[in-house]
């Protein structure tokens, strides 16, 4: 059979997007500052931005200078800046005690950035690998990684971490029943209104790479991530560990890395209707800014085009290292 066809289209969606005002009126995301973490990298020293080589822009900064750019950020109407240190390697040690020391450098970041922008909420990072000589996430025995021994020292790394002043928990270590062990010590020491924000969904990225090197962990790492980071071929185990960390009392929950796994974010959302986030992580930054840098890409243009797609994707927000010039670039 032949089909008839109408003198014309039957709907013209072009219409919509004729003119800016019109785009404007039928947008259905948006992304503005608040919207963003912006994970910043902390070292020992007074004065100190140290550029890192694999992340055009991005610095490791000394305390005071972490603190310039929390007033930064909080001009720019930033709600959170999200700290990870770079350990010194003598104080990484088989213990990983340094996690807990009430001076270290993210607990001591912590404690001046409240001082001086109380209003900007201070993430830090849960887990060991900073601070272990393996460049592991969690303790080894006989060559594994040993879940519940570990539990124990993430929890008085996220207790000291709350007692420096840290508004929002970050675990990322993936061992199995973190969330519950640091609510429940959360609510007996009297911190109740510290938000836990779970890394539910963290993946064995190769997107990680330039990360390792900005906290000096790239050398360390003896072999993989993968007995406890997750498959990047699976889905459903996401959605499990999702329920979980939500169940155990997390409050937020995060997808890592981000744009490879915009599926995640989605069905997240959709499944739990819980404060959904996505970490652009360090090697989708340097894919990005690389490019820019070298004249292959728009790099405010993608920069921003990354950001959004985030958001409609269903995620509340990114933690991402282009927050200020996303910033910037959105408060015109
Ligand atoms: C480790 C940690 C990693 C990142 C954040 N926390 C690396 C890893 O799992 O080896 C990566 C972030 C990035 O690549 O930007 N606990």
């Amino acid at each position: 059979m032949k089909p008839t066809l109408a003198p014309f289209p039957a709907t013209r969606l072009r219409r919509t997007r004729r003119t800016p005002g019109l785009r404007d009126l039928v947008r259905e995301t948006t992304l503005t500052p608040g919207d963003f973490i912006w994970p910043v990298f902390v070292r020992d020293g007074e004065g100190i931005e140290e550029p890192v080589a694999s992340m055009p822009g991005v610095m490791r900064r000394s305390v005071d200078k972490v603190v310039e750019a929390a007033v930064e950020a909080h001009a720019l109407g930033i709600p959170a800046i999200c700290l990870f240190p770079y350990t010194d390697p003598s104080k990484r040690t088989e213990d990983c005690a340094e996690a807990w020391n009430p001076n270290n450098l993210s607990n001591t970041a912590t404690r001046a950035i409240k001082a001086a922008v109380p209003d900007i909420a201070v993430m830090t990072d849960v887990a060991l690998d900073p601070y272990s000589d393996t460049g592991h996430d969690g303790f080894i025995e006989n060559g594994e990684i040993v879940n519940d021994r570990t539990v124990e020292a993430l929890v008085k790394q996220a207790m000291s971490q709350a007692e420096a002043g840290a508004d929002i928990i970050g675990p990322s270590d993936m061992m199995d029943g973190r969330i519950g062990a640091m609510r429940t010590a959360l609510e007996q020491g009297g911190f109740r209104n510290v938000l836990l924000l779970s890394y539910a969904a963290k993946y064995a990225s190769a997107f990680y790479g330039p990360f390792r090197d900005a906290v000096g962990a790239s050398g360390a790492l003896k072999g993989d991530k993968k007995t406890y980071q997750m498959d990047p071929a699976n889905s459903d185990e996401a959605m499990r560990l999702i329920e979980r960390d939500l169940s155990e009392g997390a409050d937020m929950i995060m997808v890592k890395p981000g744009m490879p796994y915009l599926d995640i974010c989605r069905r997240a959302k959709d499944m739990f209707g819980a404060p959904t986030f996505a970490y652009q992580v360090s090697g989708e930054y340097a894919m990005l800014a690389g490019a820019a840098q070298n004249g292959w890409i728009d790099g405010d243009r993608s920069m921003l085009e990354s950001l959004m797609a985030f958001k409609r994707a269903g995620c509340d927000g990114v933690l991402t290292y282009f927050a200020p010039a996303a910033a910037k670039l959105l408060n015109g």
